[in-house]
């Protein structure tokens, strides 16, 4: 949508929900709109906390929590099993429900009616779903109903096996030119905003610059409106499973298990639990369990 000028204020963002206006009006100001995914109401509070913009609620949960090797056999009513998770754990973040394989596929009227679930069900403010040209059509009548709609073009995961693999797209004229068109429909059948996964820097670039919708990149450069992460990724849950376009800020995966092994070395032990993580009697104090020892009464709530 933008060229970029570095800014890193929060204007554009008011004190409330996070809305599809926001994002436009952030993107409008080349600033950068930053979104993850979450799949659960810890994650989410956690995201939000740490300033996240936008939560995507990902088919890559597949791979992530569900421990598939692709997003395939993700199925709508799990999607919005965490799409509601996210959302209690949500107060300002936008929201957008990522649409599984073959929920919008089939028909346009499939389409909207698996939309309609997650914004009725799960809670959502918007859904995403993959593909550009061939995608027009069924984008244009979810928008008409009144359901905003994030585009997703470039690699787009839930077509591994017609890429022949998770691979960059458009490294050539021809794919290039294909991306450009896709991104372009996407945008004309009323996205509000379009994920670019997979593709080369100078091409997202490019698009961004075309587009009047805000772009949000994947593994495509440092010249989109926006930057999405898989949070597991950026926090370093896969430790087996790390892209080249992830950046990771933490070693979460490490440290739980650093965490596990004292954890578990304590009960051995013995050293865990403490008087400190023990509760009292009333009627029989001792040493050990008295209120002024443990801290607790027997009317005490258990957190
Ligand atoms: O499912 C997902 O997490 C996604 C993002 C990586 C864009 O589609």
């Amino acid at each position: 949508m933008s060229s970029h000028s570095g800014s890193f204020g929060s204007a554009a963002r008011g004190p409330g929900r996070v809305t599809v206006n926001t994002l436009r009006a952030m993107a409008a100001r080349s600033e950068r709109i930053v979104m993850t995914t979450a799949y659960d109401a810890t994650f989410a509070r956690m995201l939000e906390e740490g300033g996240v913009d936008a939560l995507l609620v990902g088919d890559s949960l597949g791979m992530v929590i569900q421990g598939l090797d692709t997003t395939l056999p993700v199925t709508l009513d799990e999607m919005i099993y965490h799409a509601r998770a996210v959302s209690r754990g949500s107060k300002r973040a936008h929201l957008v429900g990522d649409m599984p394989f073959m929920s919008y596929q089939v028909s346009a009227e499939q389409a909207l009616q698996n939309a309609g679930r997650f914004l009725a069900e799960g809670n959502m403010h918007a859904v995403k779903l993959e593909g550009g040209l061939e995608m027009a059509e069924t984008i244009r009548r979810i928008v008409r109903a009144g359901i905003p709609v994030m585009g997703h073009v470039g690699l787009t995961p839930q077509s591994v096996h017609a890429m022949g693999g998770f691979k960059v797209q458009g490294k050539d004229e021809d794919g290039a030119e294909r991306i450009v068109a896709d991104a372009k429909a996407v945008a004309e059948a009323g996205a509000y905003a379009l994920v670019l996964e997979g593709i080369p820097a100078p091409l997202a670039a490019r698009i961004t610059m075309q587009l009047p919708i805000a772009t949000i990149g994947i593994g495509a450069g440092n010249a989109c409106d926006g930057q999405v992460l898989v949070c597991y990724d950026l926090l370093g849950l896969t430790p087996e499973r790390v892209p080249r376009f992830v950046k990771q800020y933490e070693t979460f995966y490490e440290r739980g298990v650093a965490a596990v092994r004292t954890y578990t070395e304590e009960v051995r032990s013995g050293a865990f639990p403490a008087t400190a993580h023990s509760f009292g009697v009333a009627s029989q104090p001792t040493a050990a369990n008295t209120e002024a020892s443990t801290g607790t009464s027997s009317s005490d709530p258990i957190h």
